[in-house]
């Protein structure tokens, strides 16, 4: 990469017409050095600034889930880079993608984020080391309450280990609290969990913490944001689970509430978030909005109406959230409606496009986007 650099610098100061007519040489992950500069000195010199300012003017990071494709594109890769102090891999580390097979680890898409990410002087985030979605076959077929515990340590001290000092924070369990049926005393059976028992919660925290000691290990989940039946037992569950690993001395440092929200829900209520937010602060923990987003089909289709809607939700959820000093960042999932899991996972019944993000799909901030800053210019200082 170096040699190519030298080479495209020397071409390009030949090049001078290339230069002038705005074209530059030097690509780094699909987008130019100069290409970077002149767009945040454009943005800098009409005075607006990015939410990464702005996060940062109250100690808090904003950042968002990403895919590698989403680097090649140089308007996305621009506005990434002015926007966000911290990014995660969207799926390039859960299992199925790093664990193609036993005996073979793969971090091409990881460590091209990774890059990425201090390439711009922005955290990593880690996503996820045990989870019930995304796992390979093999694991399925291989594992047994013989081997279980050996398998989730390698993986989890290997993985950790490429990232260690380089790594803000990791997910270390994903989605553990399950109420429905299929669940035992309120956690998923998932695979760790039946061929385990519950402690695979505290192997996989334990193991992580002596991979890399700096990074603050979370416990995600999702499903904790409004007042209704469900979502006040899930969020009793994930307490009392916390309050559980705290005083078994499990080293869990962190909440990550993923906030996968609905526009037009009536049933959120602040005070309750509130509540719960200090609950787990008492607790000794952080907190981060990890996958932060809002679905948009109970809304009509009209996209003033629409924009509306989604930039009230932000603005209510964090207003509510970032009252808690605990809360130390937000993170969206994904940054425009260019991509989303949201198109496949809640599609509008009229088939319009979903537009639950901060940028429309030609990277042009939405009311989301201005709600999400003022949600930032008055939360209070960390
Ligand atoms: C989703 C990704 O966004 C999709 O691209 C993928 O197909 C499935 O997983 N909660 C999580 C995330 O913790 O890992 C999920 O991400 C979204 C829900």
């Amino acid at each position: 990469m170096k040699n190519r650099r030298a080479f495209l610098y020397g071409a390009t100061a030949l090049a001078g017409a290339w230069m002038a007519n705005g074209l530059d040489g030097v690509w780094v992950d699909g987008r130019s050095d100069q290409a970077i500069a002149a767009t945040k000195q454009n943005r800098a010199s009409s005075g607006a600034r990015s939410l990464r300012e702005r996060a940062e003017a109250k100690g808090l990071l904003y950042g968002a889930a990403v895919e590698t494709r989403g680097l090649s594109e140089t308007d996305f890769a621009d506005c990434l880079a002015r926007e966000c102090s911290i990014l995660v891999p969207e799926n390039e580390l859960k299992w199925a993608r790093v664990r193609p097979s036993q005996n073979q680890f793969n971090f091409a898409g990881s460590d091209r984020l990774a890059e990425f990410a201090s390439q711009h002087q922005m955290k990593f985030r880690g996503h996820t080391l045990v989870w019930h979605g995304s796992v390979p076959a093999w694991l399925t077929e291989t594992a047994t309450s013989r081997n279980a515990e050996e398998l989730l340590e390698n993986h989890i001290s290997t993985v950790v280990k490429r990232y260690a000092g380089r790594v803000h924070s990791w997910d270390v369990v994903n989605e553990a609290v399950y109420l429905g049926s299929e669940g035992v005393n309120g956690l998923r059976n998932n695979l760790w969990h039946r061929l385990l028992g519950p402690s695979y919660i505290d192997t996989a925290f334990r193991t992580a913490a002596a991979a890399d000691p700096n990074a603050l290990l979370v416990y995600n989940d999702y499903g904790l944001d409004i007042d209704d039946d469900e979502q006040n037992a899930r969020r009793a569950r994930v307490l009392q689970l916390l309050e559980r690993l705290k005083s078994d001395g499990v080293p869990v440092h962190a909440l990550g509430t993923q906030a996968h929200l609905w526009a037009g829900e009536s049933r959120f209520n602040p005070t309750k978030l509130r509540q719960f937010l200090r609950d787990v602060a008492d607790l000794g923990l952080k907190i981060l909005v990890t996958e932060l987003d809002v679905v948009d089909r109970n809304l009509p289709r009209d996209i003033a109406r629409r924009d509306r809607g989604v930039a009230d939700t932000y603005r209510a959820y964090l207003d509510a959230a970032l009252d808690e000093p605990a809360v130390i960042g937000v993170l969206t999932w994904g940054l425009s409606d260019r991509r989303t899991w949201l198109t496949r996972s809640r599609p509008r019944r009229d088939g319009a496009p979903v537009r639950p993000l901060p940028f429309d799909s030609q990277m042009r901030p939405k009311p989301a986007y201005e709600a999400i800053a003022a949600a930032f210019d008055a939360a209070p200082d960390r």
